[in-house]
């Protein structure tokens, strides 16, 4: 198998340049300690937690759950009406001091910015990743001092930008106008995807949709057969609307990832289908099993 090294893989000492994306509502320990099992950093999403007894609660099941490296996300709400329900920075806090009594050594924010959260976390040593929907807001956090920068291209889900672009821009230009390392997430489901993602500079791949296509995912099996099973989504012009046309929102809903879906697998299942189709595409490419690539 090649060992793949990056400056993600070295960041948070995980066996895969894999992260699992925040979820609202689902990021909780059951499905995020199967990710961490299976070599990728799972995540534990704050905002699941109304209290913060529940949230420590939380972490000490994950650690119940595995002895690998995880992580926590802060996704935090912009300002405006539309967004009164999110919580905002000031609120995440105490979740935030939590975490770093707890140990956990590299955090996530997200869909606002999140200088105080960073400053905090870099202050107590440990590592900030931020997630956008822009190279203009990469480029921003890269200023505000965060250690890596995940962006999301157009045909993921979450959070829609009017100047949101493919992840193959993304990366590419991120490459040419960023420092720091830059995580690619949106539409990445497959190895395919996953080695597209590094060859273009990525240092590790943020999955979500993906994640949800598993048996851990805390979603019905009537969702998972019927939004993710076999879904042609570039062919249907509806799904394609919502998606590239902005119409989504910030409605969590299934990516372009589902064109890729084809069945539900255990956690474990789905990220080694990953390597290991990685695997053989490489050795098809003469890049022979046991050598250590290095993408640093
Ligand atoms: C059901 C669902 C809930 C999500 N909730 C959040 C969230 O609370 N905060 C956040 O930053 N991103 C959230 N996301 C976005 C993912 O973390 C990730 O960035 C995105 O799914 C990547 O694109 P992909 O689905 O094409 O892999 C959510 C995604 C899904 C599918």
């Amino acid at each position: 198998m090649v060992k793949f090294k990056t400056p993600f893989t070295e960041m948070t000492k995980v066996k895969y340049p894999i992260i699992m994306g925040a979820f609202a509502g689902l990021g909780k320990a059951d499905f995020a300690a199967p990710v961490s099992e299976a070599g990728g950093f799972g995540i534990i999403t704050a905002h699941n937690f109304k209290t913060i007894k529940r949230f420590k609660a939380e972490l000490e099941k994950m650690q119940s759950l595995t002895s690998k490296p995880f992580g926590v996300n802060f996704s935090v709400g912009p300002p405006g009406e539309r967004f009164r329900h999110f919580m905002k920075e000031d609120d995440f806090m105490p979740y935030v001091e939590a975490a770093i009594d707890f140990g956990i050594k590299t955090m996530t924010t997200s869909a606002y910015k999140a200088k105080k959260i960073g400053d905090r976390l870099h202050e107590a040593g440990c590592f900030w990743i931020h997630k956008c929907a822009t190279l203009k807001h990469a480029k921003s956090a890269e200023k505000h001092g965060v250690d890596m920068v995940t962006i999301v291209g157009i045909e993921g889900t979450g959070f829609k930008n009017p100047i949101q672009n493919t992840t193959l821009i993304n990366i590419t230009v991120a490459k040419k106008i960023l420092k720091i390392p830059v995580i690619a997430a949106g539409g990445i489901a497959d190895a395919r995807g996953f080695l597209a993602a590094l060859m273009m500079g990525a240092a590790a791949v943020c999955l979500g949709t993906l994640l949800m296509a598993t048996e851990e995912c805390p979603i019905s099996d009537n969702f998972k057969q019927t939004k993710l099973v076999n879904q042609k989504g570039y062919n249907d012009e509806n799904f394609y609307k919502k998606i590239f046309h902005l119409s989504l929102k910030d409605s969590p809903v299934p990516s372009m990832a589902v064109s890729l879906i084809d069945e539900i697998l255990p956690i474990k299942d789905r990220i080694e289908q990953i390597i290991n189709d990685a695997n053989k595409i490489l050795e098809k490419w003469g890049i022979a099993p046991n050598k250590s690539i290095t993408l640093i």
